[in-house]
Parts: C-alpha cells; sequence; structure tokens
C-alpha cells in the first residue's frame, strides 16, 4: 500500500508541475470532492479548502459526503477527534450505499466511527443486511492529538482498513463460499453526531470539534444511475493482482496489530458471528 501511496505522491508534484506549466488545475482542496450534507452551520471549510471542522453541540451535529458515487478505489482521509473527554459522540469516516436523507435499509457500508473520545475506533460492515460486524481498536497513538490517516481500499477481491497505511482489517470476496460482497456504487460520507449506545454525552465540555484533511483520493466513480461495472478494470491501479491480497508483510503487521489492539471481534462471540468468519482469516 505504500508503493500506492508514493505513486500518488507523485500524482500531486506532477499536478503541481503541471499548474505552473499548463495551467492545468489539480486540487485536492475540499470543494473538488466533497459538498456539505447536513448540519450546515456546524461545517465549516477554510479559504484554502484544505481543512474542514464539523462542530457538535447540542443543537446539532454535521456531515459532509463525496460528490460523486464509486465502485471501486483508495479512499482516504486525515481525521483529528475531538480533544474533549465524553462518551457519545461518533466521529465518522466511511462509505456507504445508502440513499441521502433516506432510511438506509439493506445496504452496504463500510465504517470507521470513534465512539466518544477516548479512543477506540470502531469498524463495521454492512453487506447488503443491517452489519453487525463491528471489530473495535485501540490505538497506538491519541487520535485527538494529531491527524492521522485513514483509509478504506475497495476492489472486487478484497476491502482493506488502514490506519497509518497499517492494515487492521480485511474483508474478502467469498462469493466462492455464498458471501455477498458489495456490489453497488457507494459514496463517502464523514460526520459528527451522538447516540445514546455510544455511552453519555458531557455537553458541559462542548463543543466537540472534529477536524479532516487531505481530501483527494483515488476512485472509480458510477456511471449515471449507479452503474459501476466498469469499476473492476485493471486500467485502476487499485485493481492490480498486487491489490488483490495483503502481501506476506503486511499480514503480519495486522495479526501483530489485531492481537495487541483488537477490543471487540464479531467474530469471537456464537451470538454475532457471521459466515464470513470462517474464511476472512
Ligand atoms: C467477487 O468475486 C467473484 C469471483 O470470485 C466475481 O465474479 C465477482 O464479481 C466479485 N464480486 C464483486 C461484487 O466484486
Ligand atoms: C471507550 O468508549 C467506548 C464507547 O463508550 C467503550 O466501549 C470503551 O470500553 C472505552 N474504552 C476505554 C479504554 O475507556
Amino acid at each position: 500500500m505504500a508503493f500506492v501511496i508514493s505513486i500518488f505522491g507523485c500524482g500531486l508534484v506532477l499536478g503541481a508541475l503541471s499548474i505552473l506549466q499548463a495551467k492545468v488545475a489539480y486540487s485536492s482542496s475540499f470543494d473538488t470532492y466533497y459538498s456539505p450534507l447536513w448540519g450546515l452551520p456546524h461545517l465549516s471549510v477554510n479559504p484554502q479548502g484544505s481543512e474542514a471542522q464539523l462542530q457538535m453541540d447540542q443543537s446539532s451535529g454535521a456531515g459532509f459526503r463525496s460528490k460523486l458515487d464509486y465502485g471501486s478505489g483508495l479512499f482516504h482521509i486525515r481525521m483529528k477527534i475531538p480533544n474533549k473527554r465524553t462518551g457519545g459522540i461518533l466521529t465518522s469516516f466511511y462509505l456507504t450505499s445508502a440513499p441521502d436523507n433516506q432510511e438506509p435499509g439493506n445496504h452496504f457500508e463500510l465504517d470507521y466511527e470513534f465512539l466518544g473520545t477516548n479512543g477506540t475506533v470502531q469498524t463495521n460492515v454492512y453487506n447488503n443486511d443491517e452489519g453487525h460486524r463491528e471489530q473495535s481498536f485501540k490505538l497506538w497513538f491519541d487520535p485527538s492529538a494529531d491527524f492521522h490517516t485513514y483509509e478504506i481500499l475497495w476492489n472486487s477481491h478484497q476491502i482493506v482498513f488502514l490506519v497509518d497505511r497499517i492494515p487492521i482489517r480485511v474483508f474478502k470476496n467469498n462469493s466462492a463460499h455464498g458471501i455477498t460482497y458489495p456490489s453497488k456504487a457507494m459514496h463517502i460520507e464523514a460526520s459528527i453526531w451522538n447516540a445514546n449506545w455510544a455511552g453519555v454525552v458531557d455537553w458541559s465540555q462542548a463543543p466537540f470539534i472534529a477536524y479532516y484533511q487531505d481530501f483527494g483520493f483515488q476512485a472509480c466513480s458510477a456511471q449515471v444511475g449507479g452503474d459501476v461495472s466498469g469499476c473492476g478494470s485493471e486500467q485502476y491501479l487499485w485493481n492490480r493482482q498486487d491489490y488483490w491480497e495483503l502481501k506476506p508483510g503486511q499480514k503480519l503487521e495486522m495479526e501483530n496489530y489485531r492481537r495487541l489492539y483488537m477490543s471487540y471481534d464479531y467474530c469471537a462471540y456464537a451470538s454475532t458471528r457471521k459466515p464470513e468468519c470462517s474464511f476472512n482469516v
């Protein structure tokens, strides 16, 4: 994965050069990729478009979404969660196939959600259903002290969650074992909101502010009507064989990380386990 990032880095540098040479704009500014979604007065973007802030207080949270829908890609954002200690506040970055402002119903969704501000990050996968595939992790840093990169690789072979380029979770395409795999166009959302199930909010500490940066990402956009049939093409870097499974070093890294830091795993309990648990390891 480090390889891709460095290629992307080069892309940015080349983009910057071409601005000088040909006045071709290459931007990773907020407006290029994202639009406000809800809670507008609680969303602010700096004039350069390089940082967005989402504010949560007792009146509202806020959220933004990608302008387009996608069928595969290498999605990421840099995020810093609120630095005031409380439960109940959720700070998120995720992909979802659910239409805006509707009850999601059965849908696909790939989540990073901070539960409260104590540094526990929960990942979840909705696989055209109600989800309940939570895996939660402690991080090896304080996510409220600085920006860190939260990334999701999605191709037709695997979905990988990476934090600062370290893979922490893989959801494989196990259709050979009869397991559903995300097949519909998804867009990105990021939001701050509150939920009783994530603990009690200490409102005396409000407002809670989440910060986002680094808005550019690489992905295959869906055609009008949500057709993603072209998004498996190997013209896209993230669909090439290198990305079909983790490299041995990455697998080791992930196993070590999960052994040390995973605090909840739906696969660990008979009552929450799902069929893919037998095949994702
Ligand atoms: C899952 O993998 C199978 C091949 O094993 C492939 O035919 C199918 O298109 C993949 N599903 C998705 C949604 O990418
Ligand atoms: C952090 O908060 C979450 C959600 O309230 C809770 O499940 C978890 O146990 C807490 N972790 C620590 C280290 O306090």
